[in-house]
């Protein structure tokens, strides 16, 4: 297992549309236990494989509570069915969108088909955070980060701050 860098925003590979897998081999385990090394290291609950510059439909999350036992969630090829008409709000952040945090309406629970980490089929509901957090981690799949929700203007300041910052942490100062 290793730990690979996170592609932060403004990224011109966060936007791509990742393609499917075509099948759960030991590459997309081995990229799935990447995934899930470098979300756990940078403390997030979910990661797509395009934020470390994979363009596979591979989702990683576990959003247990650090004090409960680690519980990985593998999602190959997900699938999202029968959104809830009713919308719940959540605070969401994005380790592709270090330090920023903007409220999301997305619908309140939904079911997700997808292939395991050993290309089982599941289908599982999801409700609460587990719901909202598939919910933007799918949207990295096709391209679409939580601050695009956001209106033009806020989206503007938050994408100004990530600019910023990048450019700060590539200068070397010596
Ligand atoms: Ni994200």
């Amino acid at each position: 297992m290793a730990i690979r860098e996170i592609l932060i925003e403004p990224n011109r590979v966060l936007r791509q549309v990742s393609k499917p897998v075509d099948k759960v081999t030991k590459d997309e385990q081995s990229l799935m236990d990447d995934m899930l090394e470098t979300m756990y290291s940078a403390n997030g609950i979910g990661l797509a494989a395009i934020q470390i510059g994979v363009p596979k439909r591979i989702i990683v999350m576990d959003i247990s509570k650090n004090d409960q036992k680690k519980t990985p969630i593998y999602f190959v090829n997900p699938v999202i069915k029968n959104k809830n008409k009713e919308f719940s709000t959540y605070e969401e952040g994005c380790l592709s969108v270090p330090n920023q945090f903007a409220e999301v309406d997305r619908p309140a629970t939904c079911e997700i088909e997808y292939l395991d980490y050993y290309g089982k089929h599941k289908i599982i509901k999801a409700n609460g955070l587990l719901a909202t957090c598939i919910q933007h981690e799918m949207d990295h799949l096709e391209g679409i980060l939580f601050i695009d929700y956001l209106s033009k203007l806020k989206k503007s300041i938050i994408v100004k701050k990530l600019s910023k910052q990048k450019k700060s942490s590539e200068t070397l100062v010596i």
